[in-house]
């Protein structure tokens, strides 16, 4: 049975603390880089990218679909808009990337022709093989993208670790329309194409209202806000900051290791801290430290994550029972507990990190004035499914924001990167 080092294990901890202080910096820091990047994105360390869309009225109508692409899964749905904020998903179809030992679009061996060829089909399964009824499809491409307007979406470059050759620098819906005209689908045209943050936006604009900024929280993280665009006469646009790239953060050393060794070196900083897509990796860095291990890698997710942190068992049964499948290792009682602590903290510090960045948005909202009373509707496995993420986010937010808070909710927008897909379709026929 093996215990930690306590000395070793408290000073890790540390490491992976933030104190209400540091935390409001980081949210002052973040509402300073979203000023500057208004006016020369290049001074900052968001992306800023245009959406060409607003928000909706709430009676958007018609039959559309909607590709979500984004994770590790894809999915096709059709979904019909009955306007007043209601909708109904008439056809849901979808497919996971990568199956192991069978096939892997995301990997650097695959490539843009396979990849789109896949969607390509995933699309054909959901109009059932139906070659005639003409349909306007809305395209939830979670990646940075250069728009020049609603149709028109360039890769940047990739993030969360897909590396399919041949897709950078491309127009993703061109890519799209090729493949379904390889395939004779030509009844089904691309029109819209948003990131998961604006569909977010969009869904809860639909079905809620009083909602300004919409977020990922999952595989990947991302947030995205209504830039009214106040004094320039321009009409509100729907902005994607990429504030997964937000780096002016105190990372630690094992983010900064991390990163190193990480498919895009210097990118995404903030997304490497608090995502479910690095979170595991994080886990169980510090973890080999404390098993004397140092470098060695286990293959940690966030769900086991979830898992560990899960754990009621006095003596922490399930937590032995995984730390031992992963790392060989036999732990007592008290080593068990600090697993746990070391997973809730790393939670604790991404929810908290994830929460300044709301902050910095809202603050950067009211300018001089008061908060404006509003949701902020966020969506994604880490928000939904992780425990503690939640909780943390009302308690930093309350924090940063002391009586204010009131004003700000947080709203989970189940499968809004869907609906907001179909939402993009509506407004692009105006
Ligand atoms: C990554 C992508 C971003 C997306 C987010 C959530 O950060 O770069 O576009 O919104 O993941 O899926």
């Amino acid at each position: 049975m093996m215990a930690f080092d306590q000395a070793q294990f408290e000073e890790i901890l540390k490491e992976f603390t933030i104190d209400a202080e540091r935390l409001r910096e980081i949210a002052a820091n973040f509402r300073q880089d979203l000023k500057l990047g208004l006016e020369n994105v290049d001074a900052c360390s968001l992306r800023m990218l245009k959406s060409y869309v607003g928000l909706p009225t709430g009676k958007e109508k018609g039959e559309y679909l909607a590709l979500d692409f984004g994770g590790t899964n894809v999915r096709v749905l059709r979904i019909r808009l009955e306007g007043a904020g209601k909708y109904e998903v008439v056809k849901k179809v979808g497919k996971p990337l990568i199956v192991e030992g069978e096939y892997d679009y995301v990997g650097a061996g695959s490539t843009a022709d396979q990849m789109f060829g896949f969607l390509a089909d995933l699309i054909d399964e959901a109009v059932d093989g139906d070659h005639e009824t003409p349909y306007l499809l809305g395209h939830t491409f979670s990646f940075p993208s250069e728009q020049t307007d609603l149709y028109n979406a360039k890769l940047i470059i990739w993030t969360k670790e897909f590396a399919t050759a041949g897709v950078e620098g491309k127009v993703v819906n061109d890519l799209l329309k090729e493949a379904l005209a390889r395939k004779g689908i030509t009844n089904v045209t691309p029109t819209a194409v948003i990131n998961d943050t604006v569909a977010v936006l969009l869904s809860a604009g639909y079905q809620t209202g009083d909602t300004y900024i919409g977020s990922i929280y999952a595989t990947g993280h991302n947030t995205c806000y209504l830039e009214p665009y106040a004094d320039s006469g321009e009409e509100p646009m729907i902005l994607n900051m990429e504030s997964g790239g937000f780096n002016k953060l105190a990372p630690n050393r094992f983010d900064q290791e991390f990163d190193k060794r990480s498919e895009k070196p210097g990118e995404q900083r903030l997304e490497k801290m608090v995502s479910g897509r690095y979170m595991g990796e994080l886990f169980g860095m510090a973890l080999a430290e404390l098993l004397g291990e140092k470098g060695k890698e286990y293959g940690f997710t966030a769900i086991d994550m979830s898992d560990i942190i899960l754990d009621g068992s006095e003596a922490g049964d399930k937590i032995a029972e995984m730390v031992k499948a992963k790392t060989g290792k036999e732990l007592d009682a008290k080593a068990c507990a600090q697993v746990k602590e070391l997973a809730s903290a790393l939670v604790k510090r991404s929810a908290r990190l994830v929460t300044a960045t709301f902050v910095g948005t809202l603050w950067q909202q009211a300018g001089k004035g008061k908060l404006k009373k509003q949701h902020i509707a966020v969506d994604g496995s880490v928000y939904e499914k992780m425990p503690l993420a939640k909780d943390n986010i009302h308690l930093a937010l309350s924090e940063l924001l002391g009586e204010e808070a009131a004003q700000v909710d947080t709203i989970l927008d189940n499968g809004g990167s869907g609906l907001g897909a179909a939402i993009a379709a509506a407004m692009s026929q105006k």
